[in-house]
């Protein structure tokens, strides 16, 4: 069976970090004199992990849509309910009505909360203010959040969310305002990383997707994408021929996707969460797997299609639904969700170099983690070497 190698696992471990990078890591046995006074913390029998890094979230939005679970739940379908006013229109809606300070105070409750769960490190999209003023706003939120709390956070433009109602008639134009106003603007102010595009019926299509993610590309902004979540749209070669880092969701890739990601590098990010929630077809692992594709998992934490930020959940869910194996699930949720956010360099594993973020779990090993359920094991979170 094709897996994803899983790392060396260490037992009576000893991590030694300076100036919040890793100095040396080995068995506690071989810890070199001179380094032992180093030394701030005896993690007792916790397992000490990579510190988790969820790699596509939505943090940023106004209000909740949870109106539209029981619709689902009738029978409604997610695009049924977007035609109708529903949807990711909605959530733009309550979030071009939340004042900045409102949103940033949102942003620091939900990532005290997500930090319990092990998470040191955050991609955050914008996409729900979809003008150039609400999505700088959204950009500029992130960015405050950054400097006030202490998760690593990265940020994605998702301008291509949806056509906005007031460019209903004219999607082109739309396209033009994301590429001749909003990418330059942001790309000048340095207030995104990557671009993404949700590439689906309702939403963009391919040749408007292509244009909008090479126009980034210019600018030095990497593409992502939001691909094949509810129909094969073509969303993974797409992400192949663009060079995208990643592309998510994947729900309806087709086999000769997969190989055309494989190739390119792209990493599938597995959104189990979303797929759970819309009643999707879980996107099968193995086929990505061994094609020679890279597998993240993430939480997609938006108020319609994912709400919930819990990413070990998602990980069980990647076990039981995308077939990952646990220790698989953790990769993908480390040193897989590290390149997904081109930060493998610095983050991602328990390596000499690295920055020293790690998660203290409670567990006897990461198969006993994600298979027993409960709301955390995590204890503690270490970023940059220091606890929150
Ligand atoms: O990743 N698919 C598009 N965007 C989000 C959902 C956003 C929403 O429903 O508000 C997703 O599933
Ligand atoms: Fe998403």
């Amino acid at each position: 069976m094709d897996s994803q190698d899983a790392g060396e696992r260490i037992r009576r471990a000893a991590i030694v970090w300076k100036g919040g990078k890793i100095v040396w890591v080995g068995s506690e046995d071989e810890l070199p004199t001179g380094l032992d006074d180093e030394i701030e913390f005896d993690a007792n029998k916790n397992m000490v992990v990579p510190g988790l890094i969820d790699c596509h979230t939505h943090l940023a939005f106004g209000g909740w849509r949870a109106d539209e679970f029981g619709q689902r739940a009738m029978g409604a379908s997610y695009l049924e309910i977007a035609r109708k006013g529903g949807g990711i229109k909605s959530t733009v809606a309550q979030t071009r009505a939340a004042s900045s300070d409102t949103l940033v105070n949102r942003c620091l409750e939900f990532l005290k909360e997500i930090n319990k769960l092990g998470v040191t490190t955050i991609e955050c999209k914008s996409g729900y203010g979809l003008s150039t003023a609400d999505e700088i706003k959204l950009l500029n939120v992130y960015d405050k959040v950054r400097r006030l709390q202490r998760v690593r956070m990265v940020s994605t433009f998702l301008g291509a969310h949806v056509v906005p109602d007031e460019f209903e008639s004219n999607p082109d134009a739309y396209v033009d305002l994301i590429i001749e106003e909003m990418l330059p603007t942001i790309s000048e102010k340095g207030l995104a990383s990557f671009c993404d595009v949700f590439l689906e019926d309702g939403a963009f299509n391919l040749d408007r997707s292509k244009k909008i993610l090479e126009a980034a590309k210019k600018l030095g902004m990497r593409p992502k994408l939001h691909a094949d979540q509810l129909s094969d749209g073509g969303g993974a070669n797409l992400a192949a021929e663009v060079d995208a880092i990643s592309a998510d969701h994947l729900e309806h890739t087709s086999r000769e996707g997969i190989r055309a990601m494989a190739r390119a590098g792209v990493v599938a990010v597995s959104l189990p969460i979303a797929t759970l929630y819309l009643r999707q077809p879980p996107l099968n692992a193995r086929d990505f797997i061994e094609e020679g594709a890279r597998v993240a998992v993430a939480t997609d934490f938006n108020p319609g299609s994912a709400p919930s930020y819990h990413l070990p959940l998602a990980l069980t869910l990647a076990c039981t639904m995308n077939r990952m194996t646990p220790e698989e699930a953790l990769k993908g949720a480390t040193l897989f969700a590290a390149h997904a956010i081109g930060m493998s360099r610095t983050i991602g594993s328990i390596e000499i170099g690295k920055q020293a973020d790690f998660t203290l779990v409670a567990a006897d090993s990461v198969d006993q983690w994600f298979y027993h359920f409960v709301p955390t094991c995590v204890t503690q979170t270490y970023i940059n070497g220091d606890t929150l």
